[in-house]
């Protein structure tokens, strides 16, 4: 890192001190990953831009997860990550309390809704801002952190619910969908509209994108390939995988599903969007499995 960036860093913190907790801080990480890498920055108020484009270059496959740690001490409530891909826009709403990572993916104007665990209105304010239609809400898997405003947002925007079709029953039922194991009471959050299959492909806009399902930590996690980017849930993480001992979860799948990913890592390019977590690459979350398995 230059010391022109550390420059910029320090400034921008100090700026954030003083306008404090009272203000929403949006950090908005936007990466050109089609051609040059040349990642730049911008740090953000809503609506406001605070400071822009300190470029900068990283030489290893994982610069997302670098830049991303030294930035991430500076935002707090939610982290905007923007990716600019070569075939679909994937936007990731990253809050930094309890629940899991949201997503959005976006081609033209239109747009689909990822594990839906942040406010609606974060996710909403989003589509709003950029003149998106809600084609659909996709989900990974069922756990009830993945689907924490997914009742929310249905009912904001009526966009159709799509979930694999063997984790559709802990959409409504709080034993499986592992609400039980961390607190008292139900949680359900209504039947899916479509149950996804293996290779199912959807269409966004003039792009698809394709469904793998990746059972293990749950009985239908699956993970969405966009072409260039690889949603994966809780299924691989940038360092490591889901636990497999909650509802439907099965080790021996999950390793299968693994492997199956790491031999994509060998054929084929992927950015990662975990459900937890930092972004990574395909390549390099796929290596950090050497060391729990013999693949
Ligand atoms: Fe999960």
């Amino acid at each position: 890192m230059s010391l022109d960036f550390c420059a910029i860093l320090t400034m921008i913190s100090h700026f954030f001190a003083i306008i404090g907790a009272r203000h929403l801080i949006l950090l908005s990480f936007s990466a050109c990953i089609s051609s040059k890498y040349e990642p730049f920055i911008n740090v953000t108020s809503p609506g406001v831009t605070l400071a822009i484009t300190p470029k900068f270059t990283f030489s290893n496959d994982n610069f997302l997860s670098f830049a991303i740690d030294k930035l991430k001490n500076l935002c707090y409530n939610t982290m905007i990550l923007l990716i600019l891909g070569v075939y679909m826009e994937i936007i990731s709403l990253k809050p930094t309390g309890f629940s899991s990572n949201s997503f959005l993916i976006v081609s033209g104007n239109e747009a689909f809704a990822v594990d839906p665990s942040i406010s609606e209105a974060v996710i909403l304010k989003e589509l709003e801002s950029r003149s998106l239609k809600l084609r659909g809400i996709l989900l990974t898997h069922g756990h009830f952190d993945h689907i924490w405003k997914l009742k929310e947002l249905r009912e904001k925007t009526g966009a159709p619910v799509c979930v694999h079709e063997l984790d559709a029953e802990m959409l409504t039922d709080a034993r499986k969908n592992a609400y039980s194991a961390f607190m008292y009471g139900e949680f359900s959050v209504g039947e899916a509209d479509v149950l996804l299959r293996d290779a199912d492909v959807l269409t966004l806009g003039d792009e698809q994108l394709t469904v793998i399902h990746t059972p293990g930590h749950t009985k239908g996690s699956v993970c969405f390939d966009t072409g260039d980017s690889l949603i994966t849930g809780d299924t691989l993480f940038a360092e490591g995988f889901g636990r497999y001992d909650l509802y439907g979860g099965d080790l021996d799948a999950l390793k299968t599903s693994l492997k199956m990913l790491c031999e994509m890592a060998e054929r084929e390019r992927r950015w990662l969007f975990a459900g937890h977590g930092e972004p990574s690459t395909l390549k390099s979350a796929t290596q950090s499995l050497k060391y729990y398995f013999d693949f």
